[in-house]
């Protein structure tokens, strides 16, 4: 892996142990995004020729995302972020009342009350997936709960505050088993992690591009199985998003991706994401990435282990993370460890992460999480042990 490259490319002053949140764009990412202005202002941004070159980038940019994530381009939409792709599957299903869906107790809100809304409007019920300790969801339990009224089963690959990677593949066996619609959230994991939706057999994956895939801010991806994309409900009535009939007053959403348009793309976005994809393979791909998180999870953890009054949360080995984790202690609240952290030049966050699932099930208000990435070092993380061990 290209280190010394994925430094130069990110020169950034502080310690950052923020990537679950949000992570930076290295300067490849963020030039991608300038060129589109920069070939509007060139040509003028609605000339044909910017048109033209716009849309030749744009598909470029829907087969990139898809090879990445072993899907066809027909079956990806870029949108503004991972939580809009959920809002998309949560409102656009064709629910019957009595339904139910099997939802992850440990989301986060983005994951939750999408459905909430849904079962609201549409009188479905919610069946929560048990998790168990140390943080896995209990998939023996999740395959009880389905019934004949089962509609769909969405679950969160990684919880943002504990960062544990959940058997999403074993999930999509049982969904698939018994042919019931799949959602995955990727927020945490696309570009830490690889992912293929056939392994998977998720019929829906949503991530954000701001996180682990170092894509630029207010972009997400919402991946929709060929199959499945004329069974959900459109959004946005919008000039790209169907058809209207102004004669009749009607308008009708198209029957392919297109369907899920919300008007003017962010295009300045939307390469910047391509752009990260493909710098995923120009500094040694995704699997070099994942060989680098855990060795860099591994360097944390021992470390760590050290300090008697840190409690890791969650599972003690690295395999099972890519990059998350939470911590106690005793004597300082999450809040407290992160304003002492933050001040100091290391970026992270300490707080329930609105994953209440995850604080239930340790007994815990919140955590304070490290979130590192590939391009993060082992003498950062040597900074951080010490000033964790200051105010133990
Ligand atoms: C696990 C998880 N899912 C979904 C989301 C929502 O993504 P976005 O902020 O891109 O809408 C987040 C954001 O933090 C997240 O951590």
């Amino acid at each position: 892996m290209n280190i010394k490259k994925a430094r130069e490319d990110t020169p950034c002053e502080n310690i950052y142990f923020n990537h679950a949140s949000t992570s930076i764009p290295p300067i490849p990412v963020i030039e991608a995004s300038e060129d589109y202005y920069r070939m509007a202002m060139r040509y003028g941004a609605t000339s044909k020729k910017a048109e033209e070159l716009t849309a030749i980038r744009y598909n470029a940019a829907k087969q990139k995302m898809a090879e990445f994530i072993n899907a066809d381009q027909e079956e990806i939409m870029f949108l503004p972020n991972g939580t809009v792709g959920i809002h998309i599957v949560a409102q656009g299903m064709q629910w019957k009342e009595g339904q139910n869906i099997i939802l992850d107790s440990m989301s986060f809100i983005s994951n939750t009350v999408p459905w909430i809304q849904a079962a609201k409007t549409y009188g479905l019920e919610i069946r929560w997936i048990p998790s168990k300790l140390p943080g896995i969801l209990d998939i023996q339990n999740m395959e009880n709960l389905i019934d004949k009224n089962t509609a769909l089963i969405c679950v969160t690959h990684a919880a943002n505050s504990l960062g544990v990677l959940q058997d999403i593949e074993k999930i999509g066996e049982i969904a698939s088993k018994y042919q019931i619609p799949y959602c995955v959230d990727a927020a945490g994991s696309l570009g830490a992690v690889s992912l293929d939706v056939e392994k998977i057999k998720c019929d829906f994956l949503t991530a954000s591009g701001r996180k682990y895939l170092r894509g630029p801010s207010g972009t997400g991806v919402l991946y929709v199985k060929k199959e499945k994309i004329v069974q959900l409900n459109g959004w946005v009535a919008a000039w790209n998003s169907g058809v209207w009939d102004c004669n009749k007053n009607d308008f009708s959403f198209y029957d392919d991706i297109q369907r899920f348009n919300y008007g003017e793309k962010n295009y300045p976005g939307i390469f910047g994401i391509a752009k990260a994809v493909e710098y995923i393979d120009e500094i040694g791909g995704i699997f070099e990435i994942e060989n680098r998180i855990i060795e860099l999870m591994e360097y944390l953890f021992n470390k760590l282990k050290e300090i008697k009054e840190i409690e890791i949360i969650g599972p003690q080995d690295v395999f099972c993370r890519r990059g998350t984790m939470g911590l106690t202690m005793n004597k300082k609240t999450c809040g407290e460890i992160a304003d002492y952290l933050n001040h100091n030049g290391v970026g992270m966050m300490g707080h329930h992460f609105f994953c209440p699932g995850v604080c239930r099930l340790f007994g815990i208000e919140g955590t304070a999480r490290i979130s590192l990435h590939y391009w993060n070092t082992e003498e950062e993380i040597d900074q951080l042990i010490i000033l964790l061990s200051q105010i133990v």
